[in-house]
């Protein structure tokens, strides 16, 4: 059995399945160096509480802290909660090469073609894409992400210490024990089912101001089933 085959009865087994993208698609590396020097008017800040969903530039500080605490609320009540920066597909980053580089890698056909062997499904388009990047306080409340076929986290991480949080967590169905944690490294890839299963998952939050950005490439992908 490959490799791949391996990844691919993991996902069949379990709903997700996780695997070092560079090993499969070198070009990974080239697609992702840059994107450090984003400029940063084309990164905002997202956050979800119990008052909404809020997006805004980074440079809008006030707003944000405010957010930011009803947020960290929500996280001590265990209410889903969310904050963290993104670099989002919108036709104003149309010219951020970086950012269209990356999407263009998840949407060739050489990663279609992975994603076909890993999934048993054919991609027919990305429905979301976007690249994240946590910072000290930044979080993601268990959830199930919705629809779609499946979704794929591109980890770009150069350097983390798990200690700094920061951890990608996938719970049972029942959303309470801990079926795997993920720490941040390069290229670690996550590939999980959002449409014949929920996969309960959470990033713990940053606790700690790291050296290195925390990034990750996120696509949701609409599929045929083969
Ligand atoms: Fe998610």
């Amino acid at each position: 059995m490959s490799t791949l085959d391996e990844i691919r009865a993991a996902f069949v087994r379990d709903g997700f399945a996780h695997f070092n993208l560079a090993a499969h698609l070198p070009e990974v590396q080239v697609a992702a160096s840059g994107l450090e020097l984003v400029p940063e008017h084309a990164w905002s800040h997202i956050v979800k509480n119990h008052e909404g969903e809020f997006e805004y530039p980074l440079d809008r500080f006030s707003e944000l802290a405010g957010h930011q605490r009803l947020a960290e609320d929500d996280l001590r009540a265990g209410r889903f909660s969310f904050s963290f920066e993104r670099l989002n597909d919108t036709p104003a980053n149309a010219t951020i090469l970086e950012l269209q580089c990356m999407k263009g890698l998840l949407n060739s056909p050489a990663m279609s073609e992975l994603l076909l062997h890993v999934t048993a499904r054919k991609p027919s388009r990305i429905v979301q894409c976007y690249v994240s990047r946590f910072r000290k306080g930044h979080f993601i409340y268990t959830h199930r992400d919705p629809g779609q076929s499946f979704g794929v986290a591109v980890n770009l991480t150069r350097r983390w210490d798990p200690n700094h949080g920061g951890l990608t967590v996938i719970l049972d169905e029942g959303g309470s024990a801990v079926r795997a944690c993920l720490v941040p490294v390069a290229f670690q890839t996550l590939v999980f089912d959002t449409s014949e299963r929920s996969t309960p998952h959470f990033v713990s939050m940053v606790s700690a101001t790291p050296p290195c950005a925390r990034m990750a490439a996120i696509a949701r992908y609409d599929a045929t089933v083969e």
